[in-house]
């Protein structure tokens, strides 16, 4: 299976994916997670993405196109894949085409989270992550068992730089203007499902389990 997900920040595509990945055997492939990296190893990518996360833009098609390109042909993404974050614009949708006809293959289905944008704000900056393993939390929703600590590791979460209200405003500008026309793009194609992703935690679970399992 090849699977997207996509949604605006905060939707829950991190949230949702390791369970998908678990029960499908897919490898999770979240560009957002995969920069972030590069980011702090102060790779030649991740000084180039930096300035542009942290403003809340998109990062330039080439870099995140490559990082796809590359992590699709591991060996363990062979039965699958879960693209978390990716595509994000047109054009990055038409190279993923592109890149899987040359394989014979093609998207599945497209998991399209909707949530009222002002329900996002609460999500995003009520969130705690465990940089290391990417397991997120949330201060309310969905609290560690000890402040501020992994629950698997007991070591420290962090907030991510981008979860402040100001840039949040403008990740959610950038999914409206560029993000928001790959729904149609996929819409056009019929690998498009919508899921109601403001509900519960286990509702939105069993809402994208039954979709794939059709
Ligand atoms: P990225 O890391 O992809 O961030 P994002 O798209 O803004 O998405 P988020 O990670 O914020 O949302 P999520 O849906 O994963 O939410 P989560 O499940 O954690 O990208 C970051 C930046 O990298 C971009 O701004 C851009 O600069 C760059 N970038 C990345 N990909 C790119 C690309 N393809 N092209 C160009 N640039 C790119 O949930 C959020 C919180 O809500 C958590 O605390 C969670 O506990 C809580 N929550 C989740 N579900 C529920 C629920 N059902 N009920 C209550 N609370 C919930
Ligand atoms: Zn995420």
């Amino acid at each position: 299976r090849r699977v997207v997900l996509l949604g605006p920040p905060g939707c829950g595509k991190g949230t949702q994916s390791p369970a998908l990945k678990r029960d499908f055997c897919l490898c999770h492939l979240a560009t957002g997670d995969m920069l972030r990296a590069a980011v702090g190893a102060g790779t030649p990518n991740g000084l180039r993405a930096k300035a542009a996360m942290e403003s809340g833009a998109l990062v330039t098609d080439d870099i995140v196109i490559g990082i796809i390109e590359e992590a699709t042909k591991k060996p363990e993404c062979r039965n699958g894949f879960i693209l978390d974050g990716f595509p994000r614009n047109v054009t990055q949708a038409q190279a993923l085409d592109q890149m899987l006809a040359s394989k014979g293959v093609a998207i599945d289905k497209v998991l399209n989270f909707e949530v009222p944008d002002s329900l996002l704000v609460e999500r995003v900056t009520g969130r705690l992550v465990h940089p290391a393993s990417g397991r997120s939390y949330h201060e309310k929703f969905a609290p560690p068992k000890v402040s501020m600590t992994d629950d698997v590791t007991g070591e420290p979460l962090i907030r991510r730089k981008d979860d402040n209200a100001d840039t949040l405003k403008a990740r959610l500008s950038t999914f409206h203007s560029q993000t928001a026309p790959v729904i149609d793009y996929y819409k056009k194609q019929g690998a498009l499902v919508n899921i109601k992703a403001d509900n519960p935690f286990d509702k939105v679970k069993t809402a994208i389990f039954g979709a794939l399992n059709k």
